[in-house]
């Protein structure tokens, strides 16, 4: 039963219409007139709309009650049914992004530590790296992951030993840190609640911002560019309604979905020379924990050295002339925020936090790092040089060197193992073999 037809009769009788005049005017034929009127059939868009011309009604309203009246005739279980219709109404209000709201929601997980693109990450080693490390150590409590990078090594050494150091020269993996590991207050409906605002943000609308103006059309399509800037923007005005935890997750939030859209081979050195395809940027949450037992620095790993103590130090610098700093320099400007004149093509921001490591003092700052740190056992990573095309990817410190700087603290033994490493540039990786040096430190 249609109830738009009892509602057509009523109006008819008010207007003192027959059916038969209602049949002349229309042209509908009186028959189904009455099986309308009746609640057997449902009258088409164009009936409906010739019978609120001549009933002098609004037809958008009766229209409603029409499409209404269509939905729940296909309702088979009254039960799922109600509920069905709450979701067909997010379906519509938020179009393709339900799909991505609903997994978020229900079925996916929240994005893990390791996901994102990162030169020299080893999130594809952890197994090896930590088989080998158990394998060789004995009592340990504490490590020291002081090259941090990703965080992906600190991820695992926090769920196996009682006191974990994490350390990077760069703000914004400072702040993933934080978000990702650090202890502190935060309430996850109320981020989930700020996020699922910014994606129902229509960038189109937006003005311009400094995000959009430098990095627009370059590393991001213009308008997902005005929504980052926008998103940044937000966040550091709400920073006095959230905890430090909080403004924290959502920045590191920002970090790995844009990493995602961005138009780049990973990292900001330079953007993909062609057309940008618009891929909207959807915020999905990162994986919070809060760890009790772990300390965050952002300090130059050579003077952290001299005032850590811990079982196991794990050093894992950049290996070529390659800086970080300037490398994920969009990031670093992304979290400082103080927004500064940015220059090049890459629109880059002064220089800042350049590593020795990544320079001729290389050889000599690990030695002071070996010498200077207090820990029972060092591990380092390290891979083989690579015949490689360009000069900037070669490495920095020679398996000689290393090798050398080890043996004056302690006895070493070497792993082996035949890595694909992420690369994100054309440099051939000629039988690259990633190594791992564990050494038992002297007395
Ligand atoms: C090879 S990456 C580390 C990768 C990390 N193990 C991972 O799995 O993601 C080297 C890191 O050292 C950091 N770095 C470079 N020089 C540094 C220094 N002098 N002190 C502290 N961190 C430094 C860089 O910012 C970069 O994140």
């Amino acid at each position: 039963m249609y109830q738009i037809g009892r509602i057509l009769k009523t109006i008819r009788e008010e207007r003192s219409f027959q059916i038969l005049d209602v049949q002349d005017q229309t042209g509908i034929d009186s028959s189904q007139l009455s099986r309308i009127e009746t609640g057997k059939r449902l009258p088409t868009v164009e009936q409906l709309t010739r019978l609120s011309t001549l009933y002098r009604v609004d037809n958008s309203l009766l229209q409603i009650q029409r499409e209404s009246d269509k939905i729940i005739g296909s309702i088979e279980d009254p039960a799922i049914g109600i509920i069905s219709l709450d979701v067909a109404k997010e379906k519509l209000i938020y179009g393709h992004n339900y799909i991505n709201m609903f997994m978020d929601s229900h079925l996916s997980q929240p994005i893990a530590i390791s996901s994102r693109r990162y030169i020299g990450s080893k999130a594809k080693l952890i197994d090896w790296i930590f088989e080998k490390i158990e394998e060789q150590t004995e009592n340990v409590h504490s490590f020291c992951d002081i090259f941090a990078g990703t965080g992906v090594v600190a991820n695992e050494a926090v769920r196996r030993y009682d006191h974990v150091i994490i350390n990077d020269l760069l703000y914004s993996n400072n702040v993933i840190y934080n978000a990702f590991f650090a202890a502190g207050e935060w309430d996850k409906n109320k981020l989930c609640d700020i996020i699922t605002g910014y994606n129902a943000i229509d960038p189109t609308k937006l003005d311009d911002n400094y995000f959009s103006i430098n990095f627009g059309g370059k590393f991001f399509e213009r308008n997902e560019s005005k929504r980052i800037g926008f998103i940044r923007q937000d966040i550091e005005d709400r920073k006095k309604d959230l905890t430090e935890k909080e403004y924290n997750i959502l920045i590191a939030t920002l970090i790995y979905n844009i990493d995602k859209i961005a138009n780049t081979l990973g990292h900001y050195e330079a953007y993909i020379q062609k057309p940008i395809q618009p891929k909207p940027l959807y915020l999905k949450l990162i994986d919070v924990n809060c760890y009790p037992n772990v300390d965050i620095h952002r300090a130059d790993s050579n003077q952290l050295a001299r005032q850590v103590t811990c079982d196991v130090v794990y050093i894992d610098p950049p290996y070529n002339s390659r800086q970080y700093s300037r490398f994920y320099h969009l990031y670093e400007t992304l979290v400082k925020w103080d927004m500064p004149i940015l220059s090049g093509v890459a629109m880059k921001p002064p220089i800042e936090n350049m590593s020795d490591y990544c320079s001729s003092k290389a050889a000599k700052a690990m030695k002071d790092l070996v010498c200077s740190i207090r820990a029972r056992y060092i591990v380092v990573s390290y891979n083989n040089t690579y015949k490689s095309k360009s000069s900037s990817s070669e490495n920095k410190i020679t398996l000689e060197e290393l090798e050398n700087i080890l043996r004056e603290v302690g006895e070493t033994v070497v792993f082996e193992h035949n890595h694909r490493a992420f690369n994100a540039g054309k440099t051939e990786f000629a039988n690259h073999k990633e190594l791992l040096f564990v050494t038992r430190v002297n007395e």
